[in-house]
């Protein structure tokens, strides 16, 4: 989101949304460092390095693209329902675990 953020020109709403959306991520990825240090358990550093470049190729491929913004949206709602379901999946271990 944030090479994203960085060439938004033209679109200051999606602009606001995704700054908005990079903080609450923030939030998110302090709130499962605490829960998984209180677990004495570490979160995946191959998968977050996996996503980062990932998302970070499709990002750096649509700036070639004529319509960078609706490419960037896709990329950005298939990132989105992928942390729907990863999350989705920790509440079910989590019930699971008790
Ligand atoms: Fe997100």
């Amino acid at each position: 989101m944030k090479p994203q953020l960085e060439r938004i020109e033209s679109y200051p709403e999606v602009a606001q949304k995704l700054e908005q959306h990079i903080r609450e991520t923030e939030g998110q990825i302090r709130r499962i460092e605490g829960i998984l240090e209180g677990l004495d358990e570490e979160h995946s550093a191959l998968t977050d390095w996996a996503l980062s470049f990932t998302g970070g190729m499709a990002a750096m491929g649509h700036t070639m693209a004529g319509d960078e913004i609706i490419k960037n949206s896709l990329a950005n709602f298939a990132f989105e329902n992928f942390e729907i379901a990863a999350y989705k999946s920790l509440l079910t271990i989590a019930d699971i675990g008790g």
